[in-house]
């Protein structure tokens, strides 16, 4: 479903869900959406999605931007494109003055706003606990199925993006819960009323107008 609408000063279309690569192995799935978005005059792409968390000082109910992820999956949504522009720069894949702009907002609604790096896991199935301390050795602060290859597809049509992970857990083997999807909902659920404020908070004053089509 799309959402057209308002928060604050801008206009913002609203997708109310994904298609995950674990769905159908696909990786491509957000591509027509990603393109209808573009060819509305977004400029700037906010995702969020539940993560477990990595760091024993990220705790469950937290809320994280993304400072920049990990592809552990090695997948992409651009393959079989043509020409140069696919190849495609991810250095501040995660837009730096956007990522401030959150955090500002965050501090002055006294809300923690941890940042880190995010690693996709294809799944369905969760993580190991030895795939999680691997994780862990590589760098990554988070892990979740999700919101990797639309950041590619968001990057690829230049629009800037901003991801929040709800911690919704600790990464399997690090703490003693048990891990299900029931978990992950009823743990979003938790935060997601404080997610949603800041969200619409951020969102709202984004310093960034879209570029009208202009036919
Ligand atoms: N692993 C992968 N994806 C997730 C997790 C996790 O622990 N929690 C929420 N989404």
């Amino acid at each position: 479903m799309l959402w057209l609408g308002r928060i604050g000063a801008n206009p913002v279309a609203v997708l109310s869900g994904r298609q995950h690569g674990y769905q159908s192995g696909a990786v491509d799935g957000m591509k027509l959406p990603l393109r209808v978005l573009k060819e509305l005059g977004c400029a700037v792409l906010v995702q969020t999605n539940a993560a477990g968390s990595l760091r024993l000082d990220l705790p469950a109910q937290s809320l994280m931007l993304l400072s920049d992820h990990i592809n552990v999956a090695q997948r992409s949504p651009l393959v079989g494109e043509g020409g140069s522009e696919r190849f495609v720069s991810m250095v501040d894949a995660y837009d730096p003055a956007l990522r401030a702009q959150a955090r500002e907002i965050a501090a002055r609604r006294g809300i923690t706003l941890y940042q880190g790096v995010y690693a996709w896991a294809f799944g369905p199935q969760f993580e190991t606990p030895a795939e999680i301390r691997m994780f862990r050795q590589l760098g990554a602060d988070a892990v979740g199925m999700s919101t990797v290859p639309e950041t590619i597809l968001a990057r690829r049509a230049s629009l800037r993006v901003l991801a929040l992970s709800l911690i919704t857990n600790m990464g399997a083997g690090l703490s003693n819960e048990h891990l299900s999807h029931a978990h992950t909902l009823s743990q979003a659920q938790a935060v997601s009323a404080v997610a949603s404020g800041l969200l619409a908070d951020i969102i709202g004053n984004i310093d960034a107008l879209p570029q009208y089509p202009t036919a």
